[in-house]
């Protein structure tokens, strides 16, 4: 098997992620980027940018350049994109060789073609593929694309929701959902707002999604502190925020994903029920690590799930293994 040389990139709505063969993963970062407003410079990008959104800095605007999943904002993305890759430290020419990135599964002609323009922008000469998100995770959940047998994939990113059914590493049924962490940071803020009158931020609340979740929060007294502004006041107040809450908040959105999972599972051909069955639901993307989500999931579809190893890294996982065989793995589109 030949190692080709290759740039994998997973630009995520919440995280953007860089593989290079050879060096493995060499960007892991916040898909967020800090301009200076009187200037226009780049002031910080990736963690750095995402850790001053929502505190206001009088001088620095920061830009989350993607919204579910896509680009939305191309100056932005391009900016922040080509300051990941000179983070990358790739040698000269080396993008041209081969550069994957990953597009979710439901995204437009446009949407997609917006992507490759990012990247070509950045590399002119460089050779772009697309790769479906959910293949590139079903490869990273360590699927065997090149024989026939099927796998059902879930990748739960911040903007989107992705489910598909593989099978020799064809898509064969995918939906996808505009929906994903974020909605359920915001879900939350609404409703700690609205029950409590407290106006929290999205870290705060990303802290009860990811301590309580559906399940309450195992090894927690049930509860959780919560640090925010007091509606009314107007002054900052310390409250304990209960599991029921944070759980009542997620229904929604948690609804929605078990809808589209329940959906495909009743679309499926017989001939792959089987190995969907026998090689369970995989869980991938960040939002697969929401504490009680998977048993959720299980018990609503009477199917085994499990949650893949290092579930935020495993579209980039996959995305790197289709570059590294060199199989020519085409990008794949369904209806
Ligand atoms: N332990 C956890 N519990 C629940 N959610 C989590 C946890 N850890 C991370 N997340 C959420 O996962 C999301 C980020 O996941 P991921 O990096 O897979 O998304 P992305 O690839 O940037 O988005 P997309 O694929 O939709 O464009 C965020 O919403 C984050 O809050
Ligand atoms: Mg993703």
């Amino acid at each position: 098997m030949r190692l080709r040389e290759g740039v994998a990139i997973d630009l995520g709505t919440v995280n953007t992620l860089v593989c290079v063969t050879g060096r493995g993963t060499v960007v892991d970062e916040a898909s967020a980027i800090a301009l200076d407003r009187a200037s226009g410079r780049v002031a910080a990008v990736g963690h750095a940018a995402d850790a001053l959104a929502g505190k206001e800095p009088q001088n620095i605007e920061v830009i989350h350049p993607l919204r579910d999943g896509v680009i939305a904002d191309l100056d932005a993305a391009a900016a922040m994109l080509q300051a990941f890759l000179r983070k990358a430290q790739l040698r000269r020419g080396r993008l041209r060789a081969s550069a994957v990135v990953c597009v979710p599964g439901g995204a437009t002609w446009v949407e997609r073609r917006s992507l490759e323009a990012v990247v070509g922008a950045i590399r002119p000469r460089c050779e772009v593929r697309l790769i479906d998100e959910p293949v590139a995770a079903a490869a990273g959940a360590g699927f065997d694309l090149a024989d026939g047998s099927g796998a059902f994939i879930v990748d739960i990113g911040g903007g989107t929701t992705q489910a598909a059914v593989m099978a020799g590493g064809q898509l064969v049924r995918a939906q996808s959902l505009r929906l994903g962490g974020n909605a359920m940071d915001e879900a939350i803020m609404n409703t700690v707002r609205a029950e409590l009158g407290l106006l929290i931020g999205r870290n705060a609340a990303r802290n009860l999604k990811t301590t309580l979740g559906l399940a309450g929060g195992e090894g927690t007294p049930g509860w959780v502190e919560a640090v925010g502004v007091d509606a009314a006041r107007r002054t900052p107040r310390v409250e304990r925020v209960q599991g029921k809450l944070v759980a009542g908040a997620l229904e929604h959105t948690v609804a929605a994903m078990i809808t589209t999972v329940e959906e495909m599972l009743s679309d499926i051909p017989p001939n792959l029920a089987e190995d969907v069955v026998r090689g369970k639901i995989r869980l991938a993307g960040g939002g697969a690590l929401l504490p009680g989500l998977a048993s959720r999931i299980e018990s609503a579809t009477g199917i085994p799930v499990v949650v893949v190893d290092d579930p935020l890294r495993c579209v980039i996982r996959g995305a790197a293994a289709v570059i590294e065989r060199g199989d020519g793995l085409v990008p794949t589109q369904v209806a």
